[in-house]
């Protein structure tokens, strides 16, 4: 260790090969993260930064240091929240929210006043997408002509970014994408220009920390809506079909599974059937 000044101004030193690999392989164990030989500098940038912030000048004792006990763990949710993409915005993919509000317009017109749907978001970063399905969900019950109930799971491994969704603030230009009359009914603008989800809606979410790599353990089941986007990308392909097919015993039957267009090419599963709509790649499971 040095003293964090010293070592601030000191040139960068390039990782070797085994230390990106030792570096890799931790990453990807943990997290399912693969960091490829492209993004190399992203990952040498980011553990720079926080080395510098701690005064550790070499990767090794900072590997050292993440994989050390308690104090470890404690540092490894410091890190990991710097190597994942949180990148995240409201109704991102248009058509595959579109997919859900049809979905659960159907569901609500079958079922009996009282009952629930339950809803689920896979990495759902800062909540944009979480409080996206609230919406939709939300719209759907005050059309429906049956007093439907729903709940909104969300999940992330990020403990920073579902601080961020708990707090459910969000500034202006993050509110782009969400109609004026929605942003009226769903959120309050509050002395600082940000606008706060509803409390009322608020209570119909749970976030939670949950590694996708940790699904087997996860005490969730019968969901109506798992939506999962913009994470699997993440992962390696086989990682992605493992996930893929615990998502979907978490489906109850006739549930809609909603993934990102594009994330996984040739997967198919006995017990889901394809959403005929070329814009999203969704599946309802049968039964
Ligand atoms: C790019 S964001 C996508 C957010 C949102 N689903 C969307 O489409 O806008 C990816 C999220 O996946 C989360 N993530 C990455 N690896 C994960 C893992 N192993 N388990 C759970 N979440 C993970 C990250 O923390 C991040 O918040």
């Amino acid at each position: 260790m040095q003293s964090g000044n010293a070592w601030a101004l000191q040139p960068l030193a390039d990782m070797t090969t085994d230390e990106f690999q030792n570096w890799q392989k931790l990453l990807e164990s943990r997290s399912g993260m693969v960091v490829s030989e492209q993004r190399r500098s992203f990952l040498q940038v980011n553990l720079t930064a926080r080395m510098r912030e701690l005064g550790v000048s070499n990767y090794s004792s900072y590997y050292q240091q993440v994989t050390d006990g308690p104090s470890g763990a404690v540092e490894w949710v410091t890190l990991l929240d710097r190597l994942t993409v949180q990148e995240t915005q409201f109704f991102r993919h248009a058509e595959s929210f579109e997919v859900v509000t049809d979905f659960l317009s159907k569901k609500a017109a079958s079922l009996h006043s009282g009952s629930s749907l339950s809803l689920w978001s896979v990495g759902c970063a800062s909540g944009e997408e979480a409080w996206s399905l609230a919406i939709c969900a939300a719209e759907v019950q005050r059309q429906s002509p049956n007093r439907i109930e729903f709940g909104v799971t969300a999940t992330d491994i990020s403990h920073n970014a579902l601080r961020q969704a708990r707090q459910a603030s969000y500034n202006p230009q993050r509110m782009s994408k969400v109609p004026t009359e929605w942003v009226e009914r769903y959120f309050v603008q509050q002395g600082d220009g940000k606008f706060q989800v509803a409390s009322w809606l608020a209570k119909r979410l749970c976030f939670a920390r949950l590694n996708m790599l940790d699904l087997a353990q996860a005490p969730i089941s019968g969901m109506d809506i798992i939506f999962c986007q913009n994470v699997l990308i993440y992962f390696r392909r086989w990682q992605r079909r493992e996930i893929l097919n615990r998502l979907v015993a978490r489906l109850a039957p006739g549930g809609l599974l909603v993934i990102g267009v594009g994330e996984v090419a040739g997967w198919q599963h006995p017990d889901l059937q394809p959403v005929a709509d070329e814009r999203v790649l969704a599946f309802t499971r049968k039964g």
